[in-house]
């Protein structure tokens, strides 16, 4: 009974090895194939996008990257938001994040934000969090107002966005929402893609 036991757990355990390094292989030639065409040169800004707010949530650092790449490109100034409690780690990040979901009580935020009436675009970053925005951008989306300007939402992500443009657009009140662009978590040696990839996003924005 015991060998049959040990070799139920044996195959269940391959089967998600498996299961997981198909899942794996698969998205890293998805991405391959993805940023090859940004792979070449250094891609410039040929758009003046005025002046430029980045406002930004991130908690492993991915979403920052893509902020501060955006910032140095269009010379914005950059706002993070920051919950006024550590967020927790590990298991209970992934629990208490799905919690916060169901409930519909996100963390509190800093609500120090700056006067979003100066500024001709507005990004907002955020990571995916359970196919949805990180909950601090759902507080943050809570309490803004964009009184009509315009913004454009950019997540980091996996490989999976779910529904968190839709969720963007139905939370960012009294905002021009222009196109959004997806970043997966990908190795360093397509930093300059990542870069390139930026570039053609912000030179094909519609700010008329
Ligand atoms: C609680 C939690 C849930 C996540 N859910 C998803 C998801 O649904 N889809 C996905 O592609 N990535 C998901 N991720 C991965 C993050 O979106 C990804 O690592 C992101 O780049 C992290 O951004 P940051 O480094 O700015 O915090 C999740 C990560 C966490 C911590």
């Amino acid at each position: 009974m015991l060998k049959y036991s040990l070799y139920a757990v044996l195959l269940i355990t391959v089967i998600v090895l498996a299961g997981g390094g198909f899942h794996l292989t698969r998205l890293y030639f998805k991405n391959k194939k993805e940023m090859a065409p940004y792979a070449n040169g250094g891609i410039k800004i040929t758009k003046n996008l005025g002046k430029v707010l980045v406002v930004y949530y991130s908690r492993s650092g991915n979403t920052k990257d893509i902020a501060q790449r955006i910032r140095q490109k269009t010379n914005a100034d950059i706002y993070e938001i920051k919950t006024r409690d550590a967020m927790p780690s590990g298991p209970a990040l992934y629990l208490g994040v799905k919690k916060q979901l169901k409930s519909g009580v996100y963390p509190k935020i800093i609500a120090d934000f700056p006067d979003f009436s100066s500024y001709d675009l507005i990004f907002v970053g955020s990571p995916v969090w359970w196919y949805t925005l990180s909950t601090p951008v759902l507080s943050f989306l809570k309490q803004a107002d964009f009184k009509g300007k315009k913004v454009v939402p950019f997540l980091t992500q996996g490989s999976n966005a779910g529904h968190s443009i839709a969720d963007f657009k139905t939370n960012a009140k009294n905002a021009i929402i222009l196109k959004e662009r997806e970043f997966n978590n990908i190795s360093q040696k397509y930093n300059n893609a990542v870069d390139n990839k930026i570039s053609v996003w912000l030179n094909e924005l519609d700010i008329n």
